[in-house]
């Protein structure tokens, strides 16, 4: 695990960005493409900003494929969308091809029929190869959650790739598309952003590693062979 604490959170997402970007450059120097998965939340919000405001000129977008590892069972442009979030901060920005994104498929009726369908997109996207992302973005709760995997909800158990959930204890109640741990422990650098006091305990929690996956679900990330890369600021850290 590489754990990385900045002073303060405008610097966390400088170099939480510049090690995104240099992942992805690293990536398409590799295999010609960068197959990204971004999360929600607050904190991630600043880092998506700086990727837009300072590499935006790059030539590097057209080769990003963007997924998202956890979403709403709402449309992309519905306020609480992860996937919209990140259009409007960074995809909007610069110049990804629009066959390269790859939103949650939540016209679908229900969460359990968007969840299936997005791991048939991931599947033939990464096919004839297992699916290993290059880099998974992902936040963590205060009730120790990561992505939409929950303190003891049966998706933390799942085999499948990508799941559904119920909202679990985050206010609005609407059901969750979720990356599983299988997908998210296959990934090649699985990047975790906190930042804020609030966080100090669940960042304890990852460091001491004496909770249970199902008592504490960021505990469950542990990308094999990949690199966990731990992003914090000075608040999150000072437990
Ligand atoms: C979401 C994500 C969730 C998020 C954490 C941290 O959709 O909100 O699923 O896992 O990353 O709750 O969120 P903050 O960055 O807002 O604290």
């Amino acid at each position: 695990m590489q754990y990385h604490i900045c002073d303060t959170s405008e610097q966390l997402a400088a170099v939480a960005a510049a090690k995104i970007r240099d992942l992805a450059m690293a990536a398409i120097h590799a295999s010609g493409r960068f197959a990204i998965a971004l999360t929600g939340g607050k904190t991630p919000e600043e880092t998506y900003r700086y990727l837009a405001a300072h590499f935006a000129e790059e030539d590097h977008w057209a080769h990003w494929a963007i997924f998202v590892g956890d979403d709403r069972h709402v449309p992309t442009d519905h306020p609480m969308s992860n996937f919209g979030m990140g259009q409007r901060l960074l995809l909007d920005h610069v110049t990804v091809g629009q066959t390269n994104l790859f939103p949650v498929p939540t016209h679908l009726p229900t969460a359990a029929q968007a969840a299936e369908e997005y791991q048939n997109t991931i599947i033939r996207f990464f096919q004839p190869h297992p699916c290993i992302f290059d880099l998974i973005l992902l936040g963590v709760g205060d009730d120790g959650h990561t992505a939409s995997l929950f303190p003891g909800a049966p998706a933390l158990n799942s085999t499948s790739l990508v799941t559904w959930s119920p909202a679990g204890t985050l206010p609005p109640p609407i059901d969750r598309i979720t990356f599983t741990f299988p997908l998210i422990n296959a990934a090649r650098h699985v990047m975790i952003l906190a930042a804020g006091e609030r966080k100090k305990q669940v960042i304890e929690d990852i460091r001491d590693r004496k909770k249970t996956v199902a008592q504490c679900p960021s505990l469950g990330v542990n990308p094999y062979p990949g690199d966990l890369l731990l992003y914090v600021d000075r608040a999150a850290a000072a437990g």
